[in-house]
């Protein structure tokens, strides 16, 4: 047994002494090129903390002020034993007369005042669970719309797991630190001062024997509270990491299997529960020694006080009442240090969740600094472009540039795109697209064939703005990208994207999803437009069929077919689709490649083929390999050039 404890403890140093620096469980954020660091400021989080219980005032007052009746009266009360044993128990030991009504007079205002501490208690808690609520909702508000607002990089670098965790234990550490923790922190706080107070009017003496204790106690909790932090932090993590693996595990149930990955994924998932099993143990362990080691303390300085106490009063200079009183505050005493040490605790982990919810609330949103916006207008005869009210639909869009003199001009959106000498890379230091230039005039078909991993929905990332280019141009009807707001930006925008999202809706939910105020007319002729509508015909419920869980009832081409209605409700000037990869049915391949001929009508258009037959009628084929262009030019120009698209056509080589 013995060694077993030892060995324990010297896991536990062993552990703490690769944290202490607890940098390795802290994550940097990026930020504009600048790393980003959660604050490590326990103080700040907590005033943050309360800022947003604060919002509502009357509550947050109600709370402080039924805490501070409820620990005053429990003060008092435990004080009133003093007068009733020496004003009215010991002379009616004493007296001949045994009259009790004057005792039970007493007890009645006794009752009373424990009566109104109950009732006071009730309503902090009640009141507090209420504040907390709020308090929580509006802390996840504000994280899921950061989260809206952060850009896509950041999601490259987080999991969905982790972001989960946020708002799962993080923001549930918060809400239960509101319901509890810092309303019996602070009464904690109010009890200790107010019962050591009395303890020194009483007897300073005996005072300075129990502060001795009360010493040894302060010092044990501290030190053991200084390592708890660190460890639940730790054990809060590794929970994240924990759960973020499950989830992209059952994400990925299928490519798991198909890998026969099963062991090493079981594998995987081993090391993280043992972990979190091992922080967790840790944690909790040292939570779990501070109560008995503070009570086998205090239990001493309880003995010594009685004996003590016992000659003093048999001297005479001590009261029986006053001896009785003090006992019972070693006793309670105690009580609020242990609550302060197990609320510590839990106030620690709801502060290192909070830190993690605000290091996101605090990160840098996704840069929009673009002063051209899209806007609605009027054509008139000669030509001459005027801004219509909002919402007014006149179907003719125009960008509005500011210009020096403050005045706008009005530019009709006519969909021609230029990419010049464009390089990117995600990560710096291997360029993914290199001196890239391309260009569609407005209502051409573009094409980008390539290899997987070549870079075509690079491309489109990059239109649209997701990221941010290294050096070159794109430009939108003559105007930089970058001039111009992003709502305006991807609104003229329509894409279909690779990998289809869907969401859980109707079917009519999902189309409409393109454009929100579409009318069900709209969305089934978009629908109609795209191919879609006689598979959505045939389904179950029509347009009203529940799509759930990213539309797992649908298939692969169905879903395509989908996002393609989708993008068709709004109407875009330029469209970029990005074919989906894995192989479909010639039937759906067909209805596809027809919707999307259909959408193309008239529309400035770049299509990422994965085949062939999708491109023949482009304007212009680019052929990219390894982020280059390595050919351009029309179905006829590339064959009659015999080179990579050739080799492709004529099934010398795969694109896959
Ligand atoms: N978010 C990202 N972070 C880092 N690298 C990325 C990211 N997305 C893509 N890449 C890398 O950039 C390169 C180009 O990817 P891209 O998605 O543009 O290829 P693609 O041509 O669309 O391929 P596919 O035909 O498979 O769709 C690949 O090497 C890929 O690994
Ligand atoms: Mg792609």
């Amino acid at each position: 047994m013995a060694e077993k404890k030892q060995s324990i403890w010297a896991q536990l140093k062993a552990r703490i002494a690769v944290d202490s620096v607890d940098e390795n469980d802290e994550k940097i954020y990026k930020s504009g090129g600048r790393d980003f660091r959660k604050p490590k400021d326990a103080k700040g989080t907590l005033i943050r903390i309360l800022g947003y219980a604060g919002k509502r005032k009357s509550l947050f007052a109600l709370v402080l002020v039924t805490m501070l009746i409820s620990t005053v009266c429990s003060l008092a009360a435990s004080y009133y034993l003093r007068p009733l044993i020496d004003d009215y128990i010991v002379p009616l030991i004493t007296s001949p007369e045994k009259d009790f009504s004057a005792l039970a007079r007493q007890l009645g205002i006794l009752a009373g005042i424990y009566l109104a501490s109950a009732v006071a208690t009730y309503f902090t808690s009640r009141t507090c669970m209420t504040l907390a609520q709020w308090a929580t909702n509006a802390l996840r508000r504000d994280l899921f719309s950061a989260l809206q607002d952060l850009p896509v990089t950041f999601f490259d670098e987080h999991t969905h797991g982790e972001l989960m965790s946020r708002f799962s234990n993080d923001a549930d550490n918060v809400q239960m630190c509101l319901e509890q923790g810092i309303v019996q922190f602070l009464s904690g706080i109010i009890t200790f001062v107010g019962t050591v107070g009395l303890m020194i009017s009483l007897s300073w003496k005996l005072f300075v024997i129990t502060l001795v204790t009360i010493g040894l106690s302060f010092a044990l909790v501290k030190g053991i509270g200084k390592y708890s932090r660190i460890l639940f932090k730790k054990q809060q993590s590794s929970l994240g990491a924990l759960n973020g693996y499950i989830e992209e595990m059952l994400d990925g149930l299928k490519v798991v299997k198909a890998f026969n990955y099963e062991d090493r994924a079981k594998q995987g998932f081993e090391e993280r529960n043992d972990e979190y099993r091992d922080n967790a143990i840790f944690a909790n362990f040292l939570g779990s020694i501070i109560f008995p080691t503070m009570n086998a303390v205090m239990n001493i300085c309880y003995a010594v006080t009685a004996v003590l106490g016992g000659f003093m009063t048999v001297a005479g200079s001590f009261t029986i009442g006053s001896l009785g009183v003090y006992l019972n505050y070693i006793r309670q005493v105690t009580m609020p240090i242990n609550m302060m040490s197990n609320q510590a605790i839990n106030l620690f982990s709801a502060i290192a969740g909070a830190e993690r919810i605000f290091a996101i609330i605090d990160h840098e949103p996704e840069p929009d600094e673009g002063a051209v916006t899209l806007v609605t207008v009027d054509r008139a005869e000669d030509g001459s472009l005027t801004e219509t009210g909002h919402g007014e639909r006149t179907g003719f869009w125009a960008w509005k540039i500011p210009q020096s003199d403050g005045t706008y001009e009005f530019r009709e959106v006519r969909g021609s795109v230029r990419l010049e000498n464009v390089d990117f890379s995600y990560v710096p230091g291997k360029p993914v697209l290199q001196d890239f230039t391309v260009w569609a005039d407005p209502g051409q078909k573009i094409a980008f064939v390539g290899s997987t991993g070549a870079g075509k929905t690079t491309v489109t990332n990059l239109i649209n703005r997701f990221y941010e280019i290294d050096s070159g141009r794109i430009l939108f009807d003559g105007i930089d990208v970058k001039d111009i707001k992003k709502a305006g930006l991807r609104r003229s925008l329509g894409i279909v994207l690779q990998d289809t999202d869907l969401f859980t809706g109707t079917v009519m939910d999902n189309i409409r999803y393109g454009k929100l105020d579409a009318t069900d007319e709209e969305c089934v002729a978009a629908a109609k437009a795209a191919n879609a509508h006689g598979f959505i015909s045939r389904l179950p419920d029509g347009y009203n069929t529940m799509i759930t869980g990213n539309g797992q009832n649908l298939s692969q081409g169905q879903r395509q077919l989908l996002a393609i209605a989708r993008t068709a409700v709004a109407r875009h000037p330029v469209m970029i689709l990005d074919e989906a990869t894995s192989s479909i049915d010639t039937r759906t391949e067909k209805l596809i490649d027809r919707g999307m001929d259909a959408l193309m009508e008239g529309r400035t258009v770049f299509v990422i083929a994965h085949r062939l037959s999708t491109v023949r009628n482009a304007k212009a084929i680019v052929v990219i390999e390894h982020g280059k262009i390595v050919e351009r030019g029309s179905h006829e120009d590339l064959l009659q050039q015999q080179g990579r698209y050739y080799m492709l056509y004529t099934g010398q080589s795969e694109l896959d």
